[in-house]
């Protein structure tokens, strides 16, 4: 269907693509799980850290892994996919530029997890400030104070964050929350710092371990990965590696849910069930069956799920990436939830966009109560966020009629090939609209 045919809602232009979803049938099948959003795009900023070629693999086909691409060659590197098209080749230069442009950091905020490592590189960066976005409004304050911590001069000059230190020094830094861009900024940055620094109260997701188990493999010494406390030994330099991307547990949690809501089976194939135990686990509340396969586990839900309540917290507590999700979930539940969202104050926005499908979800600050309701009924919505997206098409999989998701480039920021995927296990799902 071309966009002529039909008429999207008035703010969308010809370029404009959205999904469109006949709710109601089961999910049959096995889904692939590819490598971590929130993983690969720090694991190629990590390659900033060594002179040479190092490798990334299982990379997903996300449109962010573009935007990252862009920032590095600006940088001087060259980005370039193999053969297989699932790993990125990425040549850093002896000396890389340490200016991040503010056209690329604002198109995708994890931009800024450049800053550590051409901090410890070059001496100094120049990293355009994010700002805020549709979840909140994500401080920096933890990334600059840890760096002043380790001995760099940081200002905020022209919407520009500067930070300068000819070789850092190891240092103890105390975060006051474990947060995970701090995290990973910081030991970016330590691995090459002069010294041993620990750094307490660490964010723990599998996509740190992750990135700390790349550093490793490439000469730096880190301690304590995957606990609250991160000892690291500075090197003076780091050699370029081949490193393989984590499997992503909020995809595989996103698919989890769609199986309890649509009904059916999914096998999560490539997934680490020890990565979404949480989740799996309230699922299971939900009234699943969660079972083991060969690579990855099984969900298997017939009937409707009952409602489970929610509270987001840092890894291994919930993850927030997957509360839109679970409300989508707990919106056809039987039974009421309440929905505790502690890490972005604005994440319950697109409630209003689920209430268009007959959601009954009220909100009061960071609780939402979802009183589950035994249908709702397909309508046109607007993704505002990838996870947020995600939940907006969840609930459409399983709403009378048709359901149109527009905002989809959020979504194609973080899901690679949902479209055919869903399709391939059953759903009702098509990719609409002209290419920009
Ligand atoms: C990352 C993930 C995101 C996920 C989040 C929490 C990426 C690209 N994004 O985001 O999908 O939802 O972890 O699991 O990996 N904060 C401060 N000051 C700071 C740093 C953070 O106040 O210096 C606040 C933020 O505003 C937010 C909370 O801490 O409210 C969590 O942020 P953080 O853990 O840093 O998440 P991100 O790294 O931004």
């Amino acid at each position: 269907m071309t966009l002529g045919q039909r008429e999207g809602p008035r703010s969308y232009d010809a370029r404009v693509h959205w999904f469109r979803i006949e709710g109601g049938e089961r999910l049959v099948g096995a889904v692939n799980i590819p490598g971590a959003k929130n993983s690969v795009l720090k694991l190629m900023a990590a390659a900033l850290l060594a002179p040479g070629t190092s490798t990334v693999t299982n990379v997903p086909d996300i449109d962010d892994v573009g935007i990252m691409s862009e920032l590095l060659r600006r940088l001087g590197c060259t980005v370039t996919h193999d053969r297989t098209g699932a790993a990125l080749v990425i040549d850093v230069p002896e000396r890389p530029d340490h200016r991040a442009d503010y056209d690329l950091v604002r198109r995708m905020r994890a931009s800024i997890c450049v800053l550590g490592p051409l901090l410890a590189r070059c001496g100094a960066a120049d990293v355009a400030l994010p700002g805020g976005d549709n979840i909140g409004s994500r401080g920096l304050d933890l990334h600059i104070a840890g760096l002043r911590r380790l001995g760099a001069q940081v200002s905020n000059e022209h919407g520009y964050l500067i930070a300068v230190a000819e070789r850092l020094r190891g240092a103890e830094i105390w975060l006051d929350f474990p947060s995970v861009g701090a995290t990973e900024t910081l030991v970016m940055s330590a691995v090459l710092a002069e010294g041993r620094s620990v750094i307490d109260n660490v964010a723990r997701e599998p996509e740190i371990v992750d990135i700390c188990t790349m550093l490793v493999s490439m000469g730096a010494r880190i301690h304590g990965i995957g606990s609250s406390t991160l000892t690291v030994e500075g090197v003076r330099e780091l050699s370029p590696v081949r490193h393989a991307t984590v499997p992503d547990r909020i995809v595989a949690g996103t698919y989890a849910v769609a199986a309890v809501m649509a009904g059916g089976s999914l096998e999560i194939r490539g997934a680490r069930a020890e990565h979404v135990s949480l989740p799996l686990e309230k699922l299971a509340t939900a009234g699943a069956v969660i079972g083991d396969a060969p690579d990855g586990f099984t969900v298997t839900m017939d009937g409707r799920p009952r409602a489970i309540d929610v509270v987001t917290l840092p890894y291994p507590g919930f993850p927030t990436d997957l509360q839109p999700q679970f409300i989508a979930l707990n919106s056809i539940a039987e039974g009421a939830a309440l929905v505790t969202e502690n890490l972005f104050e604005a994440r319950f926005r697109f409630v209003q966009e689920l209430a268009r499908l007959g959601a009954d979800v009220r909100t009061d600050g960071h609780h939402a109560l979802v009183r589950g309701r035994a249908r709702l009924s397909g309508a046109p919505v607007e993704a505002t966020d990838i996870r947020a997206g995600a939940g907006l098409v969840l609930a459409g999989l399983v709403a009378d009629g048709v359901t149109e998701v527009y905002g989809v480039d959020h979504i194609d920021r973080g899901y690679a090939g949902l479209v055919p995927t869903l399709e391939g296990v059953g759903g009702r799902i098509t990719r609409e609209g002209l290419s920009p």
